[in-house]
């Protein structure tokens, strides 16, 4: 409350200030104190489509941008997204599926876009016209309150913005949200950051009859969640298609095991590199079936439902951050 009334008296106030220093606004505060004011509108796009000047994506350019976007958010950023020479592992097999139409690719649990942009960059070099189906809720995450505006700037940069969908929601029911206004989120305005988002999004695309080439998992990472997910996704990923899931290590019990568990009649199982698990859909087999895979590999497998381990290693920051699948 005292901050929406506040708000206003502040950016005229730097307004006047910078008026009268003759200073103009930098890429961090233009939006905020001139973003409606006509006299800078001309300065306003020119700066923007300076910042949002198309590149090759790479993974050390999105840190910077993300960097600059949100300075001081760059270890929560590195923390929790897939570590490059993880994302090399996903887009090196992608490599293999035919280049000689566009490809669908659908990619659950956005952040702020570092493997949405990793891999939507590479099926865009595989065919120009591919198109990427991304599926997040937008609620805040590591201290982020809006992920999705950073996911955007991203995908600007790298000129992704045609060969990408974007879905605001959860990909089955809406999960519980640990952590959701953690210590480091604003209060907000925005339904979406009190966990509102679109629910069923996978059950709505089956009805929609969309078929994917490859999907990238890493969104909620709760046992029983992720095992309903792989099962939605049994009537969306076309037979010869790639399922990668991130986080198939010791920090996250749950993820091993609905790996682990993949019914190999359906799946091959093709790599376990670092944290990233790739299956193969088999040709032929149960293509049909609108459910997923059974139970396989014994009961939980892992160390906590969903929960994270205790261990030490790469993972721990986001382990932590991850409870509870947001
Ligand atoms: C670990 S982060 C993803 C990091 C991202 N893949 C990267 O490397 O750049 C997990 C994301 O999953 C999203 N998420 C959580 N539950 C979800 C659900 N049920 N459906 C879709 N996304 C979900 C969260 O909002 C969060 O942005």
């Amino acid at each position: 409350m005292t901050r929406s009334i506040l708000t206003p008296f502040l950016v005229r106030g730097v307004r006047m200030y910078n008026r009268i220093t003759g200073r103009l606004p930098d890429r961090a505060n233009w939006p905020i104190v001139w973003g409606n004011t006509s006299r800078f509108a001309a300065d306003r796009w020119q700066k923007r489509d300076k910042a949002f000047e198309r590149c090759d994506y790479s993974y050390s350019d999105a840190m910077e941008f993300l960097n600059a976007a949100r300075p001081g958010a760059v270890r929560d950023i590195r923390e929790g997204s897939i570590p490059e020479p993880a994302l090399k592992v996903v887009t090196r097999h992608m490599g293999d599926l035919a280049a000689d139409r566009p490809l669908k690719g659908l990619h659950i649990g956005n952040f702020v876009g570092v493997s949405l942009a990793c891999i939507t960059d590479a099926a865009r070099k595989l065919h120009a016209d591919s198109v990427v189906l991304s599926i997040d809720p937008n609620i805040p995450h590591r201290g982020i309150d809006s992920p999705q505006d950073l996911v955007t700037g991203l995908m600007a940069r790298y000129g992704l913005l045609g060969n990408w969908m974007p879905v605001t929601g959860f990909t089955l029911d809406r999960s519980a949200l640990y952590g959701v206004l953690n210590d480091k989120s604003s209060p907000t305005r925005h339904a979406s950051y009190h966990g509102f988002s679109a629910t069923q999004v996978l059950r709505n695309l089956a009805r929609l009859g969309t078929k994917f080439d490859f999907v990238l998992i890493d969104g909620n990472h709760s046992e029983g969640y992720l095992r309903r997910e792989v099962a939605s996704l049994m009537g969306l990923v076309r037979p010869g298609g790639y399922l990668f899931f991130d986080d198939v290590d010791e920090n996250w019990g749950g993820v091993m095991a609905v790996f682990a568990g993949l019914d190999p009649l359906t799946f091959a199982k093709v790599a376990h590199e670092g944290r990233i698990g790739v299956v193969r859909r088999r040709r032929g087999v149960n293509e049909d079936a609108p459910g997923g895979p059974g139970r396989r590999g014994g009961k939980g497998g892992g160390k906590r439902p969903g929960g994270p381990g205790r261990g030490k290693g790469p993972g721990a920051g986001r382990r932590r951050q991850n409870a509870g699948g947001a």
